[in-house]
């Protein structure tokens, strides 16, 4: 059988607190990144914070989330996290990425994971479809997501707000029959 945890240049794998922590307090010092990557306001917290966050979320039964790290194949380097916070009953799953470190951007690396993480909701969770959204003004996840298989399902007009300006919220959607189309 397939190694379903193996793409072309990453591989998922799983992911401690520990390790999270001490990623994301380095990676968090990069504002574009988390400026990218969420819409809460920028915040630097501590390792120890961080930690707490996150043990605080894998307690959680059943899982928040099926959450893997990203490893470069090439050198086993941690390089960003994703996954899918699932929404069962509905055969649903909301995806997630984060390339942590700005040196992996634009590598192929982000739509190697993705495609990874859309095999392990259909192959393995039987979802039914996989939705994500996304700022704006963030065209690199844009693409590489078109590249991963999602649609763009929707705009909501000035969601947000940042430096004094307005920017929409993008939705994108990938159903299973649409991915099963391109993954005979
Ligand atoms: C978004 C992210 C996951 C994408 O992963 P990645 O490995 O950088 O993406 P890839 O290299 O696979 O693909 C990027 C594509 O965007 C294109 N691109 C890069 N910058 C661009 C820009 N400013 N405008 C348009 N396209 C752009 C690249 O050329 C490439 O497309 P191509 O292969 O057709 O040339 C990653 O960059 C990341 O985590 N960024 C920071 C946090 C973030 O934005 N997270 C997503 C939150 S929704």
């Amino acid at each position: 059988m397939k190694d379903i945890y193996r793409g072309t240049l990453v591989r998922l794998s799983a992911i401690s607190s520990d390790d999270l922590a001490k990623a994301f307090v380095q990676w968090d010092r990069d504002s574009e990144m988390r400026r990218l990557a969420d819409s809460d306001p920028a915040q630097l917290w501590s390792e120890n914070k961080l930690k707490e966050f996150f043990d605080k979320d894998f307690e959680k039964d059943p899982p928040r989330a099926y959450r893997f790290a990203i490893r470069t194949l090439a050198e086993d380097r941690l390089i960003g996290t994703t996954g899918l916070v699932p929404n069962l009953p509905h055969g649903d799953a909301w995806f997630f990425i984060v390339l942590g470190d700005r040196e992996s951007w634009n590598k192929g690396y982000g739509t190697d994971a993705a495609q990874l993480v859309l095999q392990y909701g259909f192959v393995e969770l039987n979802l039914r479809r996989i939705t994500l959204g996304l700022h704006s003004y963030n065209d690199r996840a844009f693409r590489s997501y078109e590249k991963a298989g999602f649609r763009m399902e929707g705009r909501m007009r000035g969601e947000g707000l940042r430096g004094g300006v307005r920017f929409d919220g993008l939705y994108m959607g990938i159903l299973r029959e649409e991915w099963m189309e391109s993954n005979p």
